[in-house]
């Protein structure tokens, strides 16, 4: 069965270094048995400016969150996909806003039981894949903590692709160095050698 890679594309810049990493990626994972599909989550229709802490999501069986828009769709693709990527650049030391908004509102793939201490989440088993961009060389560490600890958390095997010293948005296209280490990156990914 082809390995499913969902790709959260998430900077407000549609041609900037994000998307030309993501499509240098896609060429790593290649054409055979992987199903991609990409998410602009700048363009995403939300109901709410995030997660509302309603917890409702933790009083139904099912591991989805109740406020229904785009953003609840993507979080169900998530739930069924193999990979999970997140792209975004960096923003004042963490990741964009827009991917933030979906990120947090994950919280419905989990069901916690408080009482007992016990945690369970569709999101076990998965990659969490994480592709970043800085313009300088400080701060990429610091972008990636919050989705390594929560890859741990979860029971997610966790990989990044860190491209510091990217410049302005789209300053990466001619640089055959980044390209290369994309493509591997999606090499890694798609299991192959
Ligand atoms: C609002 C904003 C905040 C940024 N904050 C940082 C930052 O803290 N550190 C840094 O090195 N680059 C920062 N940058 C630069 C971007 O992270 C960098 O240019 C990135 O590669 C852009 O990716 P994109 O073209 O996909 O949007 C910032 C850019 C913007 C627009």
């Amino acid at each position: 069965m082809a390995k499913k890679i969902l790709i959260v594309s998430a900077s407000p810049v549609k041609d900037g270094n994000t998307t030309l990493l993501i499509g240098w990626f896609c060429e790593g994972l290649g054409a055979g048995n992987v199903d991609i599909e990409i998410i602009r989550a700048a363009s995403l229709k939300y109901k709410s400016n995030g997660c509302t802490a309603c917890r409702s999501c933790q009083k139904i069986k099912e591991y989805e969150c109740v406020i229904k828009d785009e953003a609840s769709i993507v979080l169900k693709k998530m739930a069924a996909a193999d990979v999970i990527v997140m792209a975004t650049p960096l923003y004042f030391f963490g990741a964009s806003a827009q991917l933030k908004l979906i990120f947090d509102r994950m919280f419905s793939l989990y069901k916690w039981d408080n009482d007992a201490g016990a945690m369970q989440t569709v999101l076990k088993g998965k990659t969490l894949a994480l592709i970043a961009s800085a313009f300088e060389d400080v701060g990429l560490d610091a972008l990636k903590a919050p989705f390594c600890l929560t890859a741990e958390y979860t029971g997610m095997k966790f990989e990044s692709l860190l491209i510091p010293n990217a410049g302005v948005s789209g300053a990466i296209k001619n640089n055959l160095e980044i390209k290369n280490k994309a493509i591997a990156f999606g090499r890694k990914i798609s299991g192959k050698p």
